[in-house]
């Protein structure tokens, strides 16, 4: 099966999960449930840092973005790998904290900061704070003179390349306005850059770094436009360093996908990072190490949301699973972005003679809330489990209790 890693397999015929039958561990907790794998999560960290050591001489900062998933297992055992954490708001900072990760490996991208937000971060020592914009530094510069006049604050510089990418509209974070038209609120305009690294050596930060991230989802088609991407990042660290800016790091973002349908081929990550070696060392920069923050690809394929059928349901001839749970409080990709798709299987039986097209309905009451559309299997049961693949991502962190249904339990194995 083209979905089939260490993690989920099929045997004879049914799903397994980690080496055991999926309905047993279904059986044992309830559903609707969220299953992680640690040796799936292993096996991607593994792959990724693999991938930059083929071309690279320079240190890799794996910085996890765990707004794809903060769950504390998974936190502390990319602590324990060495990882680094991409966190996005106060409270990411401090679940980083507990788990473990020393400051000096959390690197803090906010937007939209208040004085309050940049307080709780100012006071983490060793911490980097990332500028979103040149007017985000005017509030640091002020709340640096009156309650940090002494601390030293590692500083970067979140730039907009001008080109993003991503697999919708929404998630596309650089550019001047996304596909839909929306304006892109992320990141230093270019004509701004060197201005804002400039006033942050002045207002008595270090800027340590130059960072940028161009979106989420990307597939094998993207990488003409990221490859792009990478050469302005490094016309612009060239252009920092030449003024007199020493960069420790440069820090491409997240973005690399997994493969979430069977047509998807997945973004080259080994050219990516071939490209992004050989620019550095063609521009002899003299950074010190290169920084990445995958979200998705750590995770996603590491989460299996399984879900209890209740009963099948026929109406104008479509068919139904009917689900007891909703997107929204579990999963919320499939409502909220037309073009996120998740495999379904039934874990009994993923395949047999008579396959029919299926719709994974959830128990709330949107239109929208359905897990998959007319996906191929063989028609459940009620009592059946079905597994929504790839939902280690996105799902949990985003979940909320609307109708006032609850989240999903989480197990990790
Ligand atoms: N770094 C920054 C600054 C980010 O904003 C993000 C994601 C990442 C890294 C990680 O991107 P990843 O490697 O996971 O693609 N809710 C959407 C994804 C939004 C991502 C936003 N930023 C989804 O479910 O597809």
């Amino acid at each position: 099966m083209w979905w089939e890693n260490e993690f989920v397999k099929e045997r004879k015929r049914s799903l397994y999960l980690g080496g055991e039958p999926a309905e047993q561990i279904a059986r044992r907790h309830g559903t609707p449930l969220i299953v992680y794998s640690r040796a799936q999560i292993q096996a991607n960290y593994k792959t990724l840092r693999r991938e930059f050591s083929r071309t690279s001489r320079l240190p890799l900062r794996v910085c996890y973005a765990m707004k794809a998933n903060p769950h504390r297992e998974i936190l502390r055992l990319l602590q324990r790998k060495g990882g680094w954490i991409d966190a996005v708001s106060p409270r990411e900072v401090e679940a980083a904290l507990q788990a473990g990760f020393s400051p000096r490996r959390i690197l803090f991208t906010g937007t939209s900061l208040s004085t309050a937000d940049l307080r709780r971060v100012f006071r983490i020592e060793g911490l980097t704070v990332n500028i979103d914009a040149l007017e985000q530094l005017e509030l640091m510069e002020e709340l640096k003179r009156k309650e940090f006049p002494e601390t030293t604050i590692r500083v970067s510089v979140r730039w907009n390349p001008g080109i993003g990418r991503g697999f919708n509209p929404r998630a596309i974070t650089a550019g001047a306005r996304s596909t839909d038209g929306t304006p892109i609120k992320f990141g230093v305009e270019k004509s701004k850059v060197m201005t804002a690294m400039k006033k942050a050596l002045s207002s008595g930060f270090l800027p340590v770094g130059l960072h940028q991230h161009l979106g989420s989802g990307w597939v094998d088609e993207d990488y003409r436009v990221v490859a792009a991407a990478v050469d302005r990042m490094i016309a612009m660290a060239a252009r920092a360093e030449k003024e007199g800016c020493r960069l420790e790091f440069l820090d491409f973002g997240g973005g690399f996908g997994p493969r979430y349908e069977e047509r998807q081929r997945v973004f080259p990550l080994r050219r990516y990072a071939a490209h992004i070696t050989r620019r550095i060392a063609e521009a002899g920069l003299g950074v010190k190490a290169i920084a990445v923050e995958p979200g998705k690809y750590l995770v996603a394929n590491a989460g299996v949301l399984l879900l209890g059928v209740e009963y099948i349901k026929e109406s104008y001839g479509q068919l139904f699973a009917c689900v007891n749970s909703g997107t929204y409080n579990s999963l919320p990709r499939p409502a909220i972005y037309p073009q996120a798709r998740h495999h379904i299987v039934n874990c009994r039986r993923v395949y047999d003679g008579k396959m029919k097209p299926v719709t994974v309905a959830g128990n709330l009451c949107e239109t929208g809330d359905v897990f998959g559309k007319e996906i191929a299997m063989p028609v459940p049961r009620r009592g059946d489990v079905l597994a929504v693949l790839g939902a280690g991502a996105y799902g949990r962190s985003m979940a909320s209790n609307f109708n006032l249904r609850d989240i999903p339990k989480e197990v990790i194995i």
